[in-house]
């Protein structure tokens, strides 16, 4: 299912700021590694992660699902030079092409890698609320817990972005069962009845939904 027409997905991302010489780059680099990849983000996407990380002052923020390094540049961009980022990911390949790309954008000092199961990460991390920001963007099996895990860690007024919430529109159709399917829907359900969340759902891309820890 397409969630908005092709025609007008390619008008969107022509109609924000561009990517510049590095992002292209890690585009390029990105499918010659791994071909017909859809995992990165696309533009637009990662240019609305650097404004929301900008118009929140985040200066710690979380990244569950680095891959090649994407959203993380465009996260680690919006942050001030003192912030921090947490990246995880398992992939010891693909994160060595997003160290070449934070050393290219001069955010080697703001970005701390950790590469393990991202609950096991996340579960290490202080309790108390820290985190600024955080976007989740990995194995959809895993959004209930990194969800469960990062809300006590955020800070009041904090945001959680969640990527691919929609599953290609499979999160309407009753004959998707999959575990990530199952999983994505459980997780939206849990995040609109969460008292604590105030959260909004956005058409972009595969979906992506907002969701600020109450103050
Ligand atoms: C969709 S990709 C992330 C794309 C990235 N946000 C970008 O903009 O390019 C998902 C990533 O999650 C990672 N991943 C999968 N299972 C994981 C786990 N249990 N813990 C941490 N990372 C995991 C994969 O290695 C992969 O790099």
């Amino acid at each position: 299912m397409d969630i908005v027409s092709p025609a007008l997905d390619d008008y969107l991302l022509a109609h924000c700021t561009p990517a510049d010489d590095i992002l292209r780059d890690l585009v390029e680099e990105t499918h010659a590694l791994v071909p017909g990849t859809s995992m990165q983000i696309t533009h637009d996407e990662g240019e609305f992660l650097t404004m929301l990380v900008r118009l929140t002052g985040a200066r710690t923020a979380v990244e569950v699902g680095v891959f090649t390094g994407y959203s993380s540049v465009c996260i680690a961009r919006g942050l001030p030079a003192d912030g921090r980022l947490i990246a995880c990911d398992i992939s010891e390949e693909w994160t060595s092409v997003a160290r070449r790309y934070w050393e290219r954008a001069g955010l080697t000092d703001r970005i701390d890698l950790r590469l393990a199961p991202a609950d096991e990460t996340l579960r290490a991390l202080p309790e108390e609320p820290f985190v600024d920001f955080a976007f989740i963007d990995a194995d959809k099996e895993g959004y209930p817990t990194y969800y469960e895990e990062l809300v006590p860690r955020l800070r009041p007024g904090g945001l959680l972005v969640l990527d691919n919430v929609l599953r290609t529109g499979r999160v309407v159709d009753p004959e998707a069962q999959s575990p990530a399917d199952v999983a994505i829907r459980r997780i939206n359900d849990r995040i609109t009845a969460d008292d604590r969340m105030q959260s909004v759902m956005l058409p972009l891309r595969d979906g992506v939904t907002l969701a600020r820890k109450r103050t």
